[in-house]
C-alpha cells in the first residue's frame, strides 16, 4: 500500500486534533497569558501545574506557528494573536462557537445523512434560534461569533455601490447584536437606524448599545408586522432558511415596503463547480447548524423573482454577495 496515501488518509481523521489544541489554548487562557507575560517555561509550569504534557503542548503550539520560543521566553506570533481578544479581527469567538455547538452538531452528521434530520436539532433537541432563547451561554457564543465576523468585513466595501440619497430609515431585519447598524452609523450618523430580531436577541442588542441612537424592535419575521423603511437589510439571514421559509420572510418584508424601498441581501454566493473545499464545507456547515443553505446567483435570482422582487444591483465583496432588490 502506498505510504503517502496512508498518511494522507490518516491526516483526514486526525485533523480534529489541531482544532482541539486551538480550543484548549483559548479556553485555558494560555494564549492570552503568553501575550501578557512573555513567560519562561518555569512560569508557565507554575500557571499549569497539573498538566503533565505542557512542554509537548507548547511545542505543538510552536509547530502550529501560534507561539514562538527564543530559547528563554515564549511569545505569540501574529497568528496566535488572532485567537485572543487583543486582535481587532479576533477569531476567538467563532472558534469558541465552532468548538462547542459546532463540534456537537457535526458529530450527528451520520445520523442526519441516514435519517434526513438537521444535525443541530439531533444534538440539542431544538432548532438553533429556539435553543439559543433559553441557553444563554450558547447564544453568547453564537452572537459573538456573528458579530465578530461582521467586523471583519469592511462596511465601506459592502455599501460603496449603494445610493443612499433620500434615505431616512434603514431597517436591519435579523439584526443580531446590531453590529452592522453600528458600522453604518459610523459612516452616516443621520439615518434613522432600526434593528429587528427575536426578543432575547433584542434584549442583548439593547444591553450593548451604548450611545442609544439605534432603535430596536422585537418580533419574528415569520409572524409579526415589519415596519416601513427606505432600506431593508437581510444580512446572513436567508442562508439560515430553505426556499419556502425564505419566501415567507421576503413576503413579510414586501408587505412593508413602499414603492421606492430597497431590500439589500448580504449572503455568501456559491459558484457551484468552482467552489473550493472551504466554501463547500462552510455550505454544509450552514445546513448542519440550522438546515439552511448557501445559494448560487441563479438560485437567489429565482428565489427573488418567485416573490416578485427584481435585482437592480449586484456586487461581490470578499466571498459575499450584495443584492439590491426593488419591487
Ligand atoms: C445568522 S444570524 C445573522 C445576524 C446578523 N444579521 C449578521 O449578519 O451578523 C441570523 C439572525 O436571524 C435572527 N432570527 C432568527 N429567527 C428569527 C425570526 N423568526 N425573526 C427575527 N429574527 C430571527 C437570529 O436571531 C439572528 O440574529
Amino acid at each position: 500500500m502506498n505510504k503517502e496515501l496512508l498518511s494522507r488518509n490518516k491526516s483526514l481523521f486526525t485533523a480534529f486534533t489541531r482544532s482541539f489544541i486551538v480550543h484548549a489554548a483559548i479556553k485555558t487562557n494560555m494564549l492570552e497569558r503568553i501575550y501578557e507575560m512573555v513567560p519562561t517555561l518555569d512560569e508557565l509550569k507554575e500557571l499549569y501545574p497539573n498538566f503533565a504534557m505542557l512542554e509537548t503542548f507548547l511545542s505543538i503550539l510552536e509547530k502550529l506557528e501560534l507561539i514562538k520560543y527564543n530559547g528563554e521566553r515564549y511569545s505569540l506570533t501574529d497568528s496566535g494573536l488572532l485567537f485572543t481578544d487583543r486582535a481587532v479581527l479576533s477569531l476567538k469567538a467563532p472558534a469558541d462557537f465552532a468548538m462547542n455547538e459546532g463540534v456537537l452538531s457535526w458529530m450527528k452528521l451520520p445520523d442526519a445523512i441516514l435519517n434526513g434530520e438537521i444535525p443541530f436539532k439531533l444534538a440539542f433537541g431544538k432548532e438553533p434560534f429556539e435553543y439559543f432563547s433559553d441557553n444563554e451561554e450558547a447564544f453568547g457564543r453564537f452572537s459573538n461569533s456573528m458579530s465578530q465576523s461582521t467586523k471583519r468585513k469592511s462596511i465601506y466595501n459592502i455599501f460603496q455601490n449603494i445610493d443612499f440619497e433620500n434615505v431616512n430609515t434603514v431597517l436591519d431585519v435579523g439584526c443580531g447584536d446590531g453590529r452592522l447598524l453600528r458600522e453604518i452609523r459610523n459612516i452616516n450618523n443621520d439615518f434613522n437606524l432600526i434593528g429587528f430580531d427575536l426578543p432575547y436577541v433584542i434584549n442583548n442588542a439593547r444591553r450593548i448599545e451604548e450611545n442609544k441612537t439605534l432603535k430596536f424592535l422585537e418580533g419574528s419575521f415569520f409572524e409579526d408586522e415589519i415596519p416601513s423603511a427606505d432600506i431593508y437589510i437581510l444580512s446572513r439571514v436567508l442562508h439560515d432558511w430553505n426556499d419556502e421559509k425564505s419566501g415567507i420572510i421576503l413576503q413579510n418584508i414586501i408587505k412593508a415596503m413602499h414603492k421606492e424601498s430597497r431590500l439589500l441581501i448580504i449572503d455568501k454566493v456559491l459558484n457551484n463547480k468552482e467552489d473550493n473545499l472551504d466554501t463547500l464545507l462552510s455550505h454544509l456547515n450552514v445546513w448542519i447548524m440550522c438546515g439552511g443553505r448557501e445559494r448560487s446567483y441563479e438560485e437567489f435570482k429565482s428565489l427573488f423573482e418567485q416573490q416578485g422582487l427584481q435585482i437592480s444591483n449586484f456586487s461581490v465583496f470578499e466571498n459575499f454577495g450584495l443584492f439590491e432588490l426593488t419591487l
